[in-house]
């Protein structure tokens, strides 16, 4: 499979044309951002260990029953995926307390939520992805009941197969970021990335960030943690 023209260039990640119309390759790039743009900076190899890491943990949700965009890794950096239309939702789960949500509720990063949290977002950079709720969602046409329907079990089928899958890495899973596409046939899947760019990943024993809020804070040592993530997912 032979990456053609380019078809789009994100804040993360390349998408290229294939020579088959239902395929695309998604090429991961080492560039970060946080504060929608406003912060930029590069996490050494991110590209590698958010594309390894997508891919294992894609595989994985498939068997579990989440189908998902992935098809094959062509390299490090590189992987083969269907091409879908992306609903422009972005869907958070939260089973504890941090960022946003504490923020805008006055709870302390680290409270337990008695039942997972799920939220959405509009895909709209310049609007700088407000978050809405499924009547806005339907009045806007963003998703069908049926779709939304399907798109939420999905999002609490990843979040219950990561958080137990994590914990026995020693890694608690705090919340998450979910994108789905739809295929030409109209199947809607899980689409983009699952990684420490779009997951609150906590060392059990110690608490310790392993993830981008070490950049989005200024923490330091996020190549670290990017590292030890990839160590404890595939052992390398
Ligand atoms: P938040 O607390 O900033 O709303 O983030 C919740 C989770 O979603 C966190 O794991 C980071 C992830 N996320 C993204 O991946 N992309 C985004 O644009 C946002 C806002 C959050």
């Amino acid at each position: 499979m032979k990456k053609l023209e380019q078809l789009y260039e994100g804040k993360a990640k390349k998408v290229y044309k294939t020579d088959d119309p239902e395929l695309l390759i998604v090429d991961y790039k080492d560039d970060a951002t946080a504060q929608n743009g406003l912060k930029k900076g590069t996490i050494h190899d991110k590209g590698i260990i958010n594309n390894r890491v997508t891919n294992h943990l894609m595989k994985l949700l498939a068997e579990h029953g989440v189908p998902t965009h992935f098809v094959e890794e062509l390299s490090d950096r590189e992987t083969v995926v269907k091409k879908v239309t992306i609903v422009p939702l972005e869907v958070i789960v939260r089973n504890i307390a941090a960022g946003s949500l504490s923020k805008r509720l006055g709870l302390p990063e680290g409270t337990k939520l008695k039942s997972t949290v799920l939220e959405y977002c509009y895909k709209d950079d310049a609007l700088g992805d407000p978050m809405v709720n499924d009547y806005h969602i339907f009045a806007m046409e963003l998703a069908t009941r049926e779709e939304l329907d399907l798109i939420a079990k999905y999002s609490l089928m990843v979040n219950d197969f990561l958080t137990t899958y994590l914990k026995d890495l020693g890694i608690e899973l705090i919340d998450f970021k979910l994108e789905f596409g739809k295929t030409s046939d109209g199947t809607i899947i899980l689409a983009d990335e699952i990684s420490p760019d779009t997951c609150r990943f906590w060392d059990s024993a110690t608490g310790e960030k392993l993830d981008k809020d070490r950049f989005r804070r200024d923490m330091g040592g996020e190549e670290d943690a990017y590292k030890e993530i990839m160590r404890r997912l595939l052992g390398e």
